[in-house]
């Protein structure tokens, strides 16, 4: 009789304890299940783990996006350096991205990077202290700011420009010194009461190992760049501390950072995040600008009927320096439009930043799609510079397309959004004032007929555009 209800009652007792079971799981399951049925944008995830990596270094990275945004439409996914991505590439969906969904896309990097630009930097935060930081930087680099630098950033250009005289040079080295030297004094302030060459040497030390893969052994590029982020730290915090103690905290960015707090402890930056903020600055300011004025050269030099209209303005300029009897202000530099307009071209038809990267927070729906928390999603800048719908003739290098303001949310060489470029306005006066003297004294040819385009990681015309240069009286 036991035997018999034991029997009985066992099925029973099972299938009540699945019952069980499956009432407690079932909002778990019923989340999963509409998870994974939410449509994800199309596209395709390429091969396990490596996904599309290898297709989008093989091919040219512009057919890479052009291609999927084709086939697929504004929006689509991918899987790219080790990560599931969705690309964006309608200036509304962007928009969305960076400012008003901003909130829920946070700023991303590779974590080797972090560590070698310093952790406390503004480009990895978010929230109140981005915002502190970022108040900081603007007032550093804002027109007022940077109006006193131009006599600073000419004489640069009056020292480097004669040592090219019927030299062949390397452009995007030229231009690597050139804008390293105006973010050292933008950032640092005029008088400088620190070791300029040891700085710099640690720097380049620091920016081969930032492009080299992230393994930290001994002898690797990358274990040479942190040690060289180490001993550049040292001297950035032996430099605020003696700011600090004399009270002379000296002008530039870090005059800014150090004058942070004066009259509320709180507003108060550590040192640390001083010299990762310095780090960090330096680092955004020199390989963009270098390689958009590597561009200038390139445009300029393909394109003669261009260079000899800017030079016209330019020498308009000169011939009003030499009545005046002075040297160039920042007034002169916002009376050449022709000049500007060849920069906001050469910004256009290179996009120097092709995209940026950002992580979802959470789960999120977007455009009719669901991105999952954690893929990365990347505005795609490049695709909107070169849409024909928003730039007639894309391929063509055409100032004149800027004598009318571009469409809203079309034009973003320096982003948008709360992470938009700090920097816009000094690295656009650093080409204006070189582009002065450049077009006023030289010519150049291209040396070799290799034309072409390579990532480092920017783009940049092939070989660094080596040229040779002629002076004009010479011609
Ligand atoms: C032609 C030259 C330059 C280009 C094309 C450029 C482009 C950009 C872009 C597109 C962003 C936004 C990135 C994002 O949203 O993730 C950015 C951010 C930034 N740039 Fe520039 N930049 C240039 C020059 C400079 C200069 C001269 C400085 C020096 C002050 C600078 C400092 C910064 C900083 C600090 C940020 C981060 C801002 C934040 O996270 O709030 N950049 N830049």
């Amino acid at each position: 009789m036991q035997i018999f209800s034991l029997t009985l009652m066992l099925p029973i007792l099972f299938s009540s304890l699945v019952l069980l079971l499956l009432l407690l799981l079932l909002p778990a399951l019923c989340q999963w299940r509409s998870r994974n049925h939410k449509r994800l944008p199309p596209g395709s995830m390429g091969w396990p783990y490596i996904g599309e990596t290898l297709k989008l270094y093989t091919e040219n990275p512009n057919s890479f996006f052009s291609n999927r945004q084709k086939r697929y439409g504004d929006v689509f996914k991918t899987h790219i350096l080790g990560c599931p991505c969705v690309l964006v590439t309608s200036p509304k969906a962007i928009r969305e991205v960076l400012v008003s969904q901003a909130d829920l896309f946070k700023p991303t990097y590779p974590p080797s990077k972090e560590k070698m630009i310093g952790p406390e930097a503004i480009f990895f935060h978010q929230g109140a202290y981005h915002a502190r930081l970022k108040k900081l930087v603007l007032a550093s680099f804002l027109p007022s700011a940077i109006r006193g630098l131009v006599s600073e950033i000419e004489h640069l250009v009056l020292r480097i420009l004669p040592a090219w005289d019927n030299t062949t040079i390397n452009t995007l080295h030229e231009m690597k010194r050139y804008a390293f030297d105006v973010a050292m004094i933008s950032v640092f302030g005029g008088k400088q009461d620190l070791d300029m060459e040891g700085i710099k040497c640690l720097y380049h030390r620091l920016e081969k190992g930032y492009n080299s893969m992230p393994w930290n052994l001994p002898g690797t590029p990358f274990h040479k760049a942190m040690k060289a982020r180490t001993l550049l730290n040292l001297k950035l915090r032996k430099l605020i501390k003696e700011r600090r103690e004399s009270r002379k905290q000296g002008g530039g960015l870090l005059g800014v950072m150090l004058s942070a707090g004066d009259n509320d402890k709180i507003d108060q930056l550590s040192d640390s995040q001083i010299a990762d903020n310095i780090i960090g600055v330096i680092f955004a300011a020199h390989d963009t600008t270098a390689s958009a004025l590597t561009w200038v050269f390139k445009y300029l030099h393909d394109n003669g009927d261009l260079l000899e209209a800017v030079t016209r303005e330019q020498e308009g300029i000169q011939r009003k320096l030499i009545e005046e009897n002075r040297r160039l202000t920042w007034d002169d530099t916002k009376h050449m439009p022709l000049t500007s307009r060849v920069i906001q071209e050469t910004l256009r038809r290179a996009s120097i930043l092709s995209f940026t990267f950002r992580e979802a927070v959470k789960d999120v729906e977007f455009e009719g799609f669901f991105i999952p928390k954690g893929w990365k999603v990347l505005p795609l800048f490049r695709s909107i510079h070169h849409c024909a719908d928003f730039f007639p003739n894309p391929e063509k290098f055409d100032p004149s397309r800027f004598e009318t303001p571009p469409k809203p949310n079309t034009y973003m060489p320096f982003g948008t959004g709360v992470h938009s470029c700090p920097g816009s306005e000094l690295a656009k006066l650093e080409m204006l004032v070189l582009l002065h003297h450049l077009t006023t004294t030289y010519r150049w040819k291209v040396v070799g007929d290799e034309d072409g385009i390579q990532y480092v990681p920017f783009p940049v015309p092939k070989r660094g555009l080596p040229i040779k240069v002629i002076p004009r009286k010479n011609r």
